[in-house]
């Protein structure tokens, strides 16, 4: 086995539940340093409220220089009701769109995946879930979370607007559908392209593109185009008609979390955000997973760190060419469920609550 050759790896742990379920993460990452002769330099910074509270600002230059400086960047999550009330530009989650942005992470990655042994745990019918494989293609750069004009402003009579722009254009949505597209290949060979083009011409120009995108590079794969609302309704009614959802930022944010729902639990959602590859074939990162910070439940140990261990899987697969190191932290998670332990956002009759450090021990048992 080569050694890493200290490659950085970079772990924001952030607010609410992200310390603990970043702690469990970091433990595996400093297993496969320790017994698999990988090398890594792990470092750990502050990021959303916690830098908030030491710097007065999201993110630092320095924190944000060393993610660029990083092969891999693992975030816990950011945000909690200690920091709502601040000014918009100088909320924790900012930290996060700004790394988002400025690292260029236009394609956001959702595997929405039901393990057989966590049917129970979905509030569907196990017909419904059982074997459920879904990829969510978010764009992650553009749209509704990044469009100006944006701001609150007075207007006459003593009232106030509230004003955010939705844009996308033609190379945005080109690229992430081109995401898409290969990935179905990879996989059962369909895009289903969600968009509200009955209401919006950024919907109508984003069918449009992603057909033309289709017919010109992608002949073989079937697309599909429904209307976003539809995509929700679906998404409950029959799920398993889906290979690859692809979605702009706002509406991959909501089906996200809606197909995340499907699986059990939204605490087993990784997600990996990706640039775009370099004359040399290397991409920035951002792993991170689902849930956010959670704060009604942070500090009492008993977050369920699988979404964030299972991003660090991602880390090794998409980034760090860790190929067998991904599969083997994939099977010790499905170990480790085999054995009927739970978290307690999945536990059912019959299985075994652990905390979450429990939950990380139990998994590095499995990786020996
Ligand atoms: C997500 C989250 C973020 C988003 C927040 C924390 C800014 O909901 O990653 O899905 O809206 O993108
Ligand atoms: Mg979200």
């Amino acid at each position: 086995m080569i050694k890493s050759q200290n490659r950085k790896f970079l772990l924001l742990p952030g607010d609410g539940v992200g310390p603990e379920v970043v702690r469990e993460t970091k433990k595996i990452l400093e297993w496969f340093n320790k017994n698999k002769s990988l090398d890594f330099k792990i470092e750990e910074e502050l990021i959303g409220g916690a830098s908030i509270d030491k710097n007065k600002i999201p993110i630092t230059d320095e924190v944000f220089y060393k993610s660029l400086e990083s092969e891999a960047v693992l975030v816990g999550a950011c945000g909690g009701p200690k920091w709502d009330n601040l000014e918009f530009s100088k909320k924790p989650e900012r930290a996060l769109l700004k790394l988002r942005k400025e690292l260029k992470l236009f394609a956001n990655l959702r595997p929405a995946i039901c393990f057989e042994q966590l049917v129970e745990s979905s509030t569907l019918k196990p017909e419904i879930v059982t074997g459920l494989d879904i990829m969510i293609v978010r764009e992650l750069t553009g749209g509704i979370y990044f469009g100006e004009p944006r701001g609150i402003e007075p207007i006459e009579n003593n009232e106030r607007k509230g004003i955010n722009t939705h844009t996308y254009t033609t190379s945005e949505i080109q690229r992430i559908a081109r995401t898409a597209f290969e990935l179905a290949k990879k996989r059962n060979n369909k895009v289903t392209s969600c968009e509200k083009s009955n209401v919006m011409e950024a919907g109508v120009l984003w069918r449009e593109e992603v057909q033309s995108i289709k017919d010109k590079e992608f002949k073989s794969v079937k697309l599909e185009h429904m209307l976003a609302d539809n995509c929700a309704m679906q998404l409950l009614r029959n799920p398993k008609q889906f290979d690859v959802i692809l979605a702009d930022n706002l509406f991959g944010d909501m089906l996200s979390d809606e197909a995340a729902m499907l699986t059990g639990s939204l605490g087993l959602l990784p997600s990996a955000s990706l640039g775009a590859r370099d004359k040399n074939g290397k991409m920035r990162s951002l792993y991170e997973p689902c849930h956010g910070s959670a704060p009604d439940i942070a500090g009492k140990n008993i977050a369920n760190p699988i979404a964030t261990i299972l991003s660090l899987s991602m880390a090794f697969r998409y980034s760090l060419d860790l190929e067998k190191e991904a599969d083997q932290i994939d099977s010790a998670v499905q170990q480790v469920l085999n054995d009927g332990l739970r978290t307690k956002d999945i536990i059912s009759k019959g299985t075994k609550e652990v905390s979450t450090s429990q939950m990380g021990d139990a998994i590095i048992s499995k990786l020996k």
